[in-house]
């Protein structure tokens, strides 16, 4: 293919490429296959392998081809970006159609209504056509650009369908589908879950590598305009008509209405019909539609007087506490549930929520009867917002905390620093049966056919006491289960067989160490490629390693120190299972380079490379870059003003280079 034909074809795909995407994330409508999309993705990608230079910035290839940043430069914002006033109820509205009449001097208003989307404002500004640049609401004068992470949203045109510079302004959001399921990952792999789909949306947008918010699975609506040298139009509603035939994904719900009492109308709609949104929103935006009358009324100090929000209130229920329920964890953290009597809110019927501990317990004063206000948090998560203090009557009971530990009867602990209460039997069987739900879970073992079920069925039956044990399952003793027929006793045979050939991150992860999530198993894999290695790793080996601090260093050389762990591994040892790492390890990079097998630290401020790409281009020619200076390390390479690790290297005798000396050999390598 000649470089002009490279280029025709390119210009072709790109084309279709982007009217698909087009379909399918704003107009909600695929017109071809996943299969036939990712056929033409793959066309037009080799050809870019081959055709660097032909390479566009609105090629779809360019979503999440950022690579990871240092920090966010700065945006100002040339048109500032305005919060609302708030409205809370019926009067609030009247008042602002009052001033908003008497401003304008008229009877007659017509308002847009809209959605208020809850996620975060954010600015993309496009040039003849072309998305350049993405940015955070920030103060409203300055945000950060995150146009990267924007791009990666599918739903946001990188050209639009005129080619026109114009910068406009939407709410990006996660859909709460995404949310759930990113909480549940993020919860296996014992991170912290994000609290509501705003915060979720706003951490992934504050990634600086953009892999990350590629992985998110935001969403945008835009509903304005910023800075337009052409614009002409007269009304709100035209300009949200002429956003969406750019290309821009709007929300469809917005109205116009005639005057106030229509306002209230959709207003109070959608305090109902919010809960069949597969999105979050807050509130209700009111907007002069003309523009000229917004002009007219202007601004105060922080919010135009032409636009409003109505905020919902957080729909709270009330209902009954029939008991407190105990559950143990995996890590033997004792958790009191509430049972509810079930009730509707935002949506669903709910009819359990998390206490906690046992402080939130005593600091509400609930107990057993009460009757209770409850509410979902970011509208998703059920809490107990308060007791009905009028409702009580002498029959509640007060709760405390058992001192044994509901499951095995051994005596619960409060660690030091903690509120929460711990089992710390390692053979306790709460403990036994939730760490073989995690053992056996997508991120760990992943092992198909055993869920929850069947992993309580096999504990009730007592063919499992410890993961060990899972391998050691008879055909005869599956087949006696509860629907648990040939076919599903062989799928599930094979699939633990299957899962003793793991990859060792996989394995570690499963076993539970605290702090260890499944991004740490892997380095600790990566990086240790034995379990007897690992076994042996002392606490400086490990803090040595990139990503590996001292909390986590800490629980596992005690975890590997517990005679019962040395056990557990020599018996899988023993059934089997392997325990090195399978991982492509370097595996493109040369074997023959300055860096190769060698262990390289990075201190002090660098100038020419930015940390994360001198450290990528040290792995990528076979380097390990880790975050600390130890006998291991072989070579330190020290920026400005390198303090301590300067010194320690110097001590241990260990070669030192500047950043031209790194620059010099990174020329010569390439
Ligand atoms: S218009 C100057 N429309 O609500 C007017 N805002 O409290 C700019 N929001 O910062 C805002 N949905 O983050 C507008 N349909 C909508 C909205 C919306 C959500 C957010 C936006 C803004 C905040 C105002």
């Amino acid at each position: 293919m000649t470089e002009q034909e490279a280029h025709q074809q390119l210009e072709a795909l790109r084309d279709e490429l982007n009217e698909y995407n087009y379909q399918y994330h704003v107009l909600d409508n695929p017109t071809v296959s996943d299969a036939e999309y990712d056929q033409k993705m793959k066309q037009l990608t080799s050809i870019e392998a081959e055709y660097p230079s032909l390479i566009t910035a609105d090629s779809p290839s360019q979503r999440v081809g950022g690579e990871p940043l240092d920090a966010f430069e700065k945006v100002a914002h040339r048109v500032p970006m305005l919060s609302l006033g708030n409205a809370f109820n019926e009067e609030d509205l009247r008042d602002f159609d009052r001033r908003v009449r008497e401003g304008l001097a008229t009877e007659n208003v017509t308002y847009v209504c809209e959605l208020k989307i809850d996620g975060l404002a954010i600015s993309l500004r496009y040039q003849d056509g072309l998305f350049v640049q993405g940015a955070t609401r920030g103060d409203g004068t300055t945000g950060e650009d995150i146009t990267s992470n924007l791009k990666t949203i599918r739903s946001i045109p990188l050209r639009i369908k005129d080619a026109s510079s114009i910068e406009v302004r939407g709410e990006a959001y996660m859909p709460q589908q995404s949310f759930l399921s990113m909480n549940e990952a993020r919860e296996a792999n014992q991170e912290e879950p994000f609290a509501n789909p705003r915060n979720a949306a706003a951490g992934s947008l504050r990634q600086l590598d953009p892999k990350i918010a590629a992985k998110r699975n935001l969403d945008i609506f835009l509903y304005a305009v910023g800075e337009w040298e052409s614009g002409s139009l007269e009304t709100h509603s035209d300009r949200l008509e002429y956003l969406q035939q750019l290309g821009f994904k709007t929300n469809p719900e917005w109205r116009k209405c005639q005057g106030i009492d229509e306002v209230i109308q959709y207003v109070e709609a959608w305090v109902e019909k919010r809960a069949n949104l597969s999105y979050d929103i807050d509130g209700i935006v009111i907007k002069v539609n003309n523009l000229e009358a917004q002009e007219q009324l202007g601004f105060t100090a922080k919010s135009p007087r032409w636009a409003i929000a109505y905020k919902f209130p957080a729909e709270e229920a009330v209902t009954k506490l029939i008991d407190i329920e105990l559950s143990v964890g995996r890590t033997g953290v004792v958790t009191p549930t509430a049972i509810l009597e079930p009730v509707k809110v935002a949506g669903t019927t709910v009819q359990r929520a998390s206490l906690h501990n046992e402080d939130l317990i005593q600091e509400k004063d609930i107990r057993i009867g009460d009757t209770v206000v409850i509410k979902k948090a970011g509208d998703i998560i059920p809490e107990v917002v308060r007791v009905v203090e009028d409702m009580r009557t002498d029959e509640q009971k007060p709760f405390t905390m058992p001192d044994i530990c509901p499951s095995c009867g051994d005596e619960v602990v409060r660690l030091e620093e903690e509120v929460a209460l711990r089992c710390i039997n390692p053979n306790c069987p709460a403990q036994l049966q939730e760490g073989l739900i995690h053992f056996v879970s997508r991120l760990a073992m992943n092992i198909d056919g055993l869920g929850e079920k069947v992993i309580e069925q096999l504990f009730q039956a007592s063919y499992i006491h410890t993961i060990a044990d899972l391998y050691r399952l008879e055909r005869d003793e599956l087949l006696k289960l509860e629907r648990m027929g040939e076919k599903s006793v062989q799928n599930l045979l094979t699939a633990i067989e299957q899962s003793k050939e793991n990859s060792l991150e996989r394995l570690l992860f499963g076993l539970g160490i605290r702090f260890v999530g499944s991004k740490a198993a892997r380095t600790l894999a990566e990086h240790f490629e034995t379990m007897d290695h690992l076994e042996k790793a002392t606490f400086e080996d490990l803090v040595a390693v990139d990503e590996i601090g001292d909390k986590m260093a800490d629980s596992i050389v005690t975890y590997f120190a517990d005679e019962k762990v040395t056990q557990l591994i020599r018996e899988l040892k023993e059934l089997g299972l392997n325990m090195s790492y399978k991982g492509a390890k370097a595996s493109d990079a040369p074997s023959d380079s300055v860096f190769s097998g060698k262990t390289v630290v990075l201190t002090g401020k660098l100038e020419i490379f930015s940390r994360q790409e001198a450290k990528q281009r040290i792995e990528a020619l076979g380097g390990n870059v880790t975050g600390s200076v130890s006998k291991k390390t072989d070579l330190l390479i020290a920026g400005e003003d390198a303090g301590s690790k300067m010194d320690k290297a110097k001590k241990l005798e260990i070669e030192i280079w500047d950043e031209a000396k790194l620059q010099e050999v990174l020329g010569e390598e390439a």
